[in-house]
């Protein structure tokens, strides 16, 4: 991506072709007995999904001017990040659902333990990318990229925040907790894509924080909006199964605050989210359309 003025519909779909011909290349299925290994990532990460983290990654990197190449190996890394945990919360142990991103789940399509290994092999793969020296000829930004991702992924992230919402569907959590809950499950990636621009651009921690308020805020709009989406979206527009959090008696923003304080809520951290920006001119635009996005998306 290059023009300030690229509006965020024409950046997605760029974003998405740029990952789909990445991951195309990373995922050449090989002739032997790992042919359905490789057809059931390919099946779960090329052609579907929003592409929100690798949006953020090079929205951000653009900031800094970062070599777009490397600004694409990353988005593509957390990707790979992304779709493990979609792979892996599909399976029956967890969500037990049917349908993602508008295709049948990897575990239904192909069988349990080829989508568990799918998880595995792309979170695996994630690394991969981000320690080839072919992502960045500094290797204090690829073991910074790589801490961040691993932080960002693990107990006290992603899977941290997964074990959590597990937790939701049998105990009653107050608001804090839910927060801090959706803060680990889906805000540290989100908030990792926004950091791992500023990586990449050699941005010394003092000057990320914005950004990083940017990315908790937007992060958790993002994530009160999924759960609005379970309850009032459309299945089609989705592309996965929905009412699930109600059925399963999860607690939510949504269970906790009811529908309209979650959406006032969900608003006001969007404008949260874009305030933290202040320091940044029109070359933030995009982050600020991202912001907006994540409320006003229907899928
Ligand atoms: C869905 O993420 C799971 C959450 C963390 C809320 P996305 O809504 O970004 O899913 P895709 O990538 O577009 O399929
Ligand atoms: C999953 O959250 C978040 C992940 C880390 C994968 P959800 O279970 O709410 O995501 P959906 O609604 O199935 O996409
Ligand atoms: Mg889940
Ligand atoms: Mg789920
Ligand atoms: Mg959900």
């Amino acid at each position: 991506m290059t023009a300030a003025s690229l509006s965020l519909k024409a950046a997605l779909s760029q974003v998405g072709a740029d990952v789909d011909r990445r991951l195309d290349k990373f995922l050449a299925i090989p002739d032997d007995p790992r042919a359905d290994l490789y057809r059931a990532m390919r099946h779960a990460a090329i052609g579907g999904g929003k592409r929100l983290r690798p949006l953020l990654v090079f929205a951000t990197a653009r900031l800094f001017a970062v070599d777009r190449d490397c600004a694409g190996r990353v988005a593509t890394a957390i990707e790979c990040i992304h779709v493990y945990s979609l792979i892996h919360d599909d399976l029956p142990a967890m969500d037990d659902d049917d349908m993602r991103r508008g295709k049948p789940t990897v575990h239904k399509a192909f069988d349990e333990a080829t989508a568990i290994l799918a998880g595995d092999c792309l979170h695996a793969l994630a690394f991969e990318i981000l320690a080839d020296p072919l992502t960045h000829p500094d290797p204090f930004v690829r073991s910074e990229l790589v801490l961040d991702l691993a932080r960002s992924a693990g107990p006290s992230g992603m899977a941290g925040g997964q074990a959590m919402d597990l937790e939701a569907e049998k105990s009653t959590f107050d608001l804090p907790t839910v927060t801090r809950l959706q803060a680990m499950k889906t805000g540290a990636l989100i908030a990792c894509s926004v950091e791992a621009g500023a990586i990449l651009g050699k941005v010394p921690p003092e000057g990320r924080v914005g950004l990083r308020g940017y990315a908790r805020d937007m992060g958790l709009a993002f994530q009160i909006a999924d759960d609005i989406l379970d309850v009032e979206g459309d299945e089609a527009a989705v592309g996965k199964k929905l009412g699930k959090d109600e059925g399963a008696g999860k607690e939510t923003f949504l269970s906790l605050l009811g529908l309209d304080r979650a959406r006032a809520q969900a608003r006001m951290l969007v404008d949260q989210a874009i305030q933290h920006l202040q320091h940044f001119g029109p070359e933030a635009d995009l982050l600020r359309d991202i912001a907006r996005f994540t409320l006003e998306r229907d899928r």
